[in-house]
């Protein structure tokens, strides 16, 4: 991995100060490569530098671009090391004056967990673009191209804000955006369908509201890897019963993420065993494992509910207020 960053200078579709757009590469199938241009699923994600990527899209030519390698991984492998430097480049970058936004290239897998992640820690009024592919870029239809121009085009939009997700045309808020498909180019959805808006022919069409929120702030998370607080994920299924939480609590778990059945509902034994282990110190939320919609209602289970976050942003989130 290389830290080194390059430039590409060149008429921006602006005419502000603040028309140059950082893009940040940290791998993933935008940047993986198959032997077969026919070959959808065998490839190897993460080969090529964010240069390369930039240098494969002729319409970038025309924008002030310029270039940082922070990591080059799969998005399954990424981490809380990889979390921080990202973080800290991020805001580093935002504080210039001349900067208009963001852009960072990311795997499909975890990208959701990322933009929640630096939504939460930066809530950054310019906007912070996360694009990806679900086609490596060797593929006959590979779809990382016109994603990465879409989100600098939208990194450049003085009405945008936030971390958004750019990819298949459309523009996702870091709080709603999931993964909602294995395969397919358009893989990603908004939760209760709540884009922020579309991009079409690099103009943007806005629909919704842009995140918006207070920052957590960069020493929040600060603290080494190795001494964050452990969050796991449990869930409730028919038959669930507390092994896995008196499992996880004996192994020192600082906090349990619940996914429930559809209103977070959670069955007997599961909410005898998180009620146990909140006894004993540690933090529960509680959330639904259904697609979309919010866990609505008081607390009456004693065990309290994460809003309209799914499990995997419930557990970052949870991490960050044990981390207060
Ligand atoms: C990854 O998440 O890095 C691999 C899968 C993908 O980008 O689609």
């Amino acid at each position: 991995m290389s830290a080194e960053k390059s430039s590409i200078e060149g008429v921006g579709p602006l005419s502000t100060t603040a028309s140059l757009v950082v893009i940040l590469g940290t791998g993933g199938t935008i940047a993986g490569t198959a032997a077969n241009a026919a070959d959808n699923v065998g490839y190897q994600a993460a080969q090529l530098g964010v240069d390369h990527l930039v240098q494969a899209v002729p319409a970038l030519a025309s924008h002030r671009l310029e270039m940082q390698q922070v990591a080059q991984l799969d998005s399954k492998d990424m981490d809380i090391a990889t979390w921080q430097r990202l973080a800290q480049a991020v805001a580093a970058h935002l504080a210039r004056p001349e900067v208009a936004g963001i852009v960072i290239t990311h795997g499909t897998d975890t990208l959701e967990e990322t933009a929640y992640f630096l939504q939460r820690v930066l809530a950054p009024s310019k906007p912070v673009v996360l694009t990806c592919a679900m086609r490596p870029a060797t593929a006959l239809q590979a779809d990382g191209p016109q994603n990465l121009l879409d989100a600098v085009v939208l990194a450049q939009d003085a009405r945008a804000s936030g971390v958004l997700v750019m990819a298949a045309g459309r523009v996702h808020a870091a709080e709603q955006v999931q993964k909602a498909h294995s395969y397919r180019i358009d893989a990603f959805r908004s939760r209760d369908d709540a884009i922020c808006g579309v991009m079409e022919e690099g103009v943007l069409r806005e629909w919704g509201a842009w995140p918006r929120g207070v920052a957590v702030g960069l020493d929040r998370i600060a603290k080494p890897a190795d001494q964050w607080p452990q969050v796991q994920i449990v869930l409730n299924h028919v038959g669930a019963d507390g092994l896995l939480v008196e499992a996880l609590v004996g192994l020192g778990c600082a906090g349990l993420v619940v996914a429930g059945t559809g209103n977070g509902t959670l069955s007997e034994r599961l909410t005898q065993a998180l009620l146990q282990a909140q006894a004993q110190g540690v933090r529960v939320l509680r959330c639904s494992r259904c697609d979309a919609g919010p866990v609505i209602g008081g607390d009456d289970s004693g065990l309290p509910s994460a809003g309209t976050l799914s499990a995997v942003k419930a557990r970052v989130e949870l991490m960050l207020q044990l981390l207060a």
